[in-house]
């Protein structure tokens, strides 16, 4: 492969590392107090018996006479690539050699899948040096097996005793995450000896609570994003003719949204959360867009930018409803043998007859194309795949036929093309950004100390994120803090829960106090390509949510 210069100078990078982890001799932990879940703690405390309720672990600078010996360590990335997640693994080698210079790493393949099939590679330092500061998870490539059968876990046991593992890192979202536990309390359970640390990852920025500030990779992801915007609004000021509807990744929640509107200042932004709560509908969503177009367009200004959620339609109550009675038929053996040899309107049809009464309006209001989305299989952990679903195009054809209807009556003047992006991939394997790359290093380095203290079940928490990174500090919370029962594929099941948008918090706030002035004035931030090299005050920008919640 042929690198680029760019990619020479980050690869020879220097991770800096916070003061509290520099040396893993002079670290130790204090115990704080036994925690919780987030709710259903009764059901979640006899699933979890071993792990349940630990206390959070803060580290502290302290001399410890622990024996330097050898750590042998697993690692995984599982779910949606994130940027930084080499650097973990790069934080992990080099920790490892740190605690002891015949420490062994190994990266199991393609995802959780990996662990499963025994499938892995060695991490030596010629095979992490070229990956360092770099995009991707391509080093090892990910996946989203979720591992939760009997056989599966056994399997998993299998392998990590095989490998005589004294650790496994796994680098995942919210159900990765929930796997990680999962795998901890079983190893537990049956006398392995493998400790399971995760990590916070996922560009959606829904993992997260009062310890987790932020999961790596949503910096890198809005940074890009943002610059995406940015030149589309640009284009949108010089050329006065299109509306832009821009779809962003992100999930359920509308962190990223969120993020990119405080970074560009877009003419608007829909808020998941903010839809669900006032409860609108999708004429009103619609009948609002229309509003804006129609008084942008009264001021002469036929162009606008429009930033959309990708997790938006399970946002709006009806569609809510609708998607989680779709899942509860989906998940029915009996439906979907009768669905098996139908055709894509013939399916319609079928599930148009089997929708509660009040939900047959909502079903009949989509497109046919986002009728076929919302059938489209859940992934493995059972959520709608929603960045397959073209709510971007949904919004702009209803915005389409109500300005036309507008136009008829004579209350719509203007005029109206609109374009439609999708900005999702793109976003989620950039070399990461300053941020992303220390934060993840930090991680690493982080998790192999937990490893080291025979730690288990716990997520590695690196925190204070507004000041510098030396003074960033460390710690470990029980991943079982963070869980709640929900209802997945029909059943009850323990899960972490998704962190949403916080509408009393300080970041959606602010969009509130600016969106007025955002919709009609062209205030258009322009944000720029993501900087690596030059002034600290452009390479090591921190989240806008991060700063101001
Ligand atoms: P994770 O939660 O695993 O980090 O994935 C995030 C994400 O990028 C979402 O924003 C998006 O909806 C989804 O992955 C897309 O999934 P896939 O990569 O399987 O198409």
């Amino acid at each position: 492969m042929e690198l680029t210069h760019l990619q020479e100078k980050r690869i020879r990078c220097e991770a800096i590392l916070p003061y509290i982890l520099k040396d893993l001799l002079y670290l130790d932990f204090k115990e704080g107090e036994k925690t919780s879940s987030l709710a259903d703690s009764e059901e979640l405390s006899s699933l979890f018996p071993q792990t349940f309720s630990r206390p959070i672990l803060k580290c502290i600078s302290r001399k410890t006479d622990q024996n330097q010996g050898a750590l042998r360590v697993g690692v995984v990335f599982s779910g949606g690539q994130a940027s930084g997640g080499h650097n973990v693994i790069a934080a992990l080698f080099d920790a490892m050699k740190q605690i002891g210079s015949e420490s062994s790493l190994f990266g199991f393949l393609n995802g959780p899948k990996g662990i499963v099939e025994n499938q892995y590679m060695e991490i030596t330092e010629e095979i992490i040096d070229p990956y360092r500061f770099q995009g991707g998870f391509d080093l090892m490539g990910s996946g989203r097996t979720k591992i939760e059968t009997e056989e599966q876990l056994q399997k998993s046991l299998t392998t990590c005793e095989k490998l005589s593992l004294d650790g496994l890192v796994i680098i995942g979202g919210d159900d990765s995450n929930t796997n990680a536990a999962v795998l901890a309390e079983f190893f537990l359970k049956n006398d392995c000896e493998t400790c399971v640390i995760g990590i916070p990852k996922t560009i959606d920025g829904d993992l997260k609570n009062e310890h987790i500030e932020v999961s790596f990779g949503f910096d890198t992801a809005c940074k890009v994003y943002s610059e995406m915007i940015s030149n589309i609004s640009r284009d949108a000021l010089s050329a006065k003719k299109y509306t832009h509807f821009i779809k962003l990744m992100g999930r359920s929640a509308s962190h990223i949204a969120l993020e990119c509107a405080l970074k560009t200042h877009p003419n608007a932004v829909l808020i998941s959360e903010e839809i669900l709560e006032k409860k609108m509908t999708l004429s009103q969503i619609t009948k609002q867009l229309a509003d804006l177009i129609s008084m942008r367009a009264s001021m002469d200004k036929n162009y606008s930018v429009i930033l959309i959620p990708e997790g938006l339609i399970e946002f709006i109550p009806e569609m809510k409803d609708l998607i989680s009675e779709l899942n509860h038929l989906i998940a029915q053996d009996s439906v979907n043998k009768e669905m098996e040899s139908l055709d894509l309107d013939e399916k319609i049809d079928f599930l148009n007859q089997k929708v509660k009464s009040d939900l047959k309006s909502a079903f009949q209001l989509l497109p046919k194309a986002i009728m076929e989305q919302l059938l489209l299989e859940r992934d493995p952990h059972g959520n709608v795949q929603v960045s397959k679903i073209d709510t971007e195009i949904l919004l702009l054809k209803m915005v389409e036929e109500e300005l036309k209807e507008r136009k008829k009556e004579g209350s719509f003047k203007g005029k109206f093309s609109a374009v439609r992006h999708s900005f999702g991939y793109e976003g989620r394997c950039s070399m990461p950004s300053s941020f992303d790359a220390h934060y993840c290093y930090s991680l690493g380095y982080l998790a192999a100390f937990l490893i080291k203290r025979k730690m288990t079940g716990y997520i590695a928490c690196v925190y204070n994120l507004k000041d510098i990174v030396q003074n960033w500090k460390a710690k470990a919370i029980p991943i079982t803090m963070l869980m709640n029962l929900e209802t997945r594929e029909a059943k009850k099941k323990p899960v972490i829960k998704k962190a949403l948008v916080d509408l009393k918090g300080n970041a959606f706030s602010h969009l509130q106090k600016m969106r007025v002035t955002w919709a009609k004035e062209d205030a258009y931030r322009f944000e720029g390509p993501m900087q690596f090299f030059g002034p600290s005050e452009i390479t090591d920008t921190i989240p806008i949510s991060l700063l101001l919640e």
